[in-house]
């Protein structure tokens, strides 16, 4: 039993199963699969899941690139190193590509579908929750350049998306709250009801309880779909995924070795949300209701100490950030956020400030 969603880009759609023990089921799945694919996944992953997926694709010509754990794999030294790979076997234009993986491998064997011989099929199987629910859906795919993140990519959709719920399982306790900060996202920004279902079940979430994890990967899936098929490209309502992100990837950038991107993304939110309720824009309660669910979920809420000059620097390299001025993703209720250009810099510094960490 699998659900099935579909983003809906006219010739371009695609679906996305969702369930349990899928892997099993991926020949059944991808019927269109062609002869000649190639697996990319990592030294992580590999041991848990690659005999499954070669076992549920037996009947094919299968070559597998494994790559090493962590960010800075998604390279273009990797992008290079697999590409090699594909012209080492002679794979054509008819080859597949399949992510096996988190969003590093997700991004980077994305990236490289998109390119090889002007583009080849593309299919995603996301086995860490962020990529379940965010960076596997939607086509945005990248490689790092040392001069910052994502700055080499493309928007390239998927054939389909695999999400098997039972991998997540094996997630470090940490990489899985990561996950939970994306799917609270949707709750904040979209669906005012998933939020109060998730306040609700919370530590069902925790837990990983199966049909919990289920449901909340399905809607948060369902609300990706809907965006993404309304703004593919993100001029307008795709932008407001990145709530939180803008003071979240100051806190990553300055804190690389010891915050997550979830973690951050977390914090992050709750500074939005704090400079909204200065403003007078979000009720209190509300604001609180953000926070208290993301502390639910053993999320940070409180931004490591930094100086608000450093803080400046980092926000002002945002990619929103448009003539030189601070466009931040910001709620306005539980279930609804906008974007907004903000010029006022100390009352950002304010809600910064009460939402970090003191002496
Ligand atoms: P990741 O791919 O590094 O995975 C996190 C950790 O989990 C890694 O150590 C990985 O080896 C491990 N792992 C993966 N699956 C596992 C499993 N089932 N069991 C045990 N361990 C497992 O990181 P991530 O959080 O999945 O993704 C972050 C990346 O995604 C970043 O590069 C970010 O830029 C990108 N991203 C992309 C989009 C997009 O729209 N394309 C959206 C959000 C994030
Ligand atoms: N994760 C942001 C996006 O897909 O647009």
């Amino acid at each position: 039993m699998h659900h099935c969603i579909t983003v809906g880009l006219d010739e371009r759609s695609y679906p996305i199963y969702i369930g349990r023990d899928l892997f099993a089921q991926l020949s059944r799945l991808l019927p269109q699969l062609p002869k000649q694919i190639l697996i990319v996944t990592n030294q992580i992953v590999a041991p848990l899941y690659l005999a499954a997926v070669q076992q549920a694709l037996g009947e094919h010509r299968l070559v597998t690139h494994v790559i090493g754990d962590g960010e800075a794999e998604k390279s273009l030294h990797n992008y290079q190193q697999i590409m090699d790979t594909l012209i080492a076997h002679n794979f054509n234009r008819d080859c597949a590509v399949i992510a096996l993986g988190g969003g590093v491998v997700g991004d980077l064997a994305g990236f490289v579908a998109a390119t090889f011989q002007r583009g080849v099929s593309f299919y995603q199987i996301p086995t860490t929750l962020l990529a379940q629910v965010d960076s596997s859906v939607g086509g945005k795919t990248a490689v790092n350049h040392p001069g910052g993140k994502n700055l080499i990519g493309a928007f390239y959709q998927p054939q389909a998306v695999v999400i098997d719920t039972d991998c997540l399982v094996t997630l470090t306790d940490r990489d899985y709250a990561c996950g939970l900060a994306e799917v609270i996202k949707y709750g904040i920004i979209h669906d005012a009801e998933f939020f109060g279902w998730l306040e609700a079940h919370s530590q069902d979430l925790v837990h990983r309880e199966p049909q919990a994890v289920t449901y909340a990967v399905r809607r948060s899936c369902e609300i990706k779909a809907e965006i993404v098929a309304a703004d593919e490209r993100e001029q307008n309502q795709r932008a407001l995924l990145n709530l939180g992100h803008t003071f979240g990837h100051a806190i990553e950038a300055s804190h690389y070795d010891s915050w997550h991107h979830g973690e951050a993304v977390a914090a992050g939110t709750v500074i939005a949300a704090e400079f909204m309720r200065q403003q007078g824009e979000l009720a209190e309660p509300e604001a609180q209701r953000i926070k208290t669910l993301l502390q639910a979920c053993n999320l940070p809420v409180v931004a490591p100490k930094m100086p608000l000059s450093q803080w400046q620097d980092y926000m002002q390299r945002d990619k929103k950030v448009k003539a030189g001025q601070l466009r931040l993703v910001l709620p306005t209720a539980i279930g609804a956020a906008c974007l907004r250009t903000v010029t006022d810099w100390d009352s950002v510094a304010r809600a910064i400030d009460r939402c970090s960490e003191h002496d």
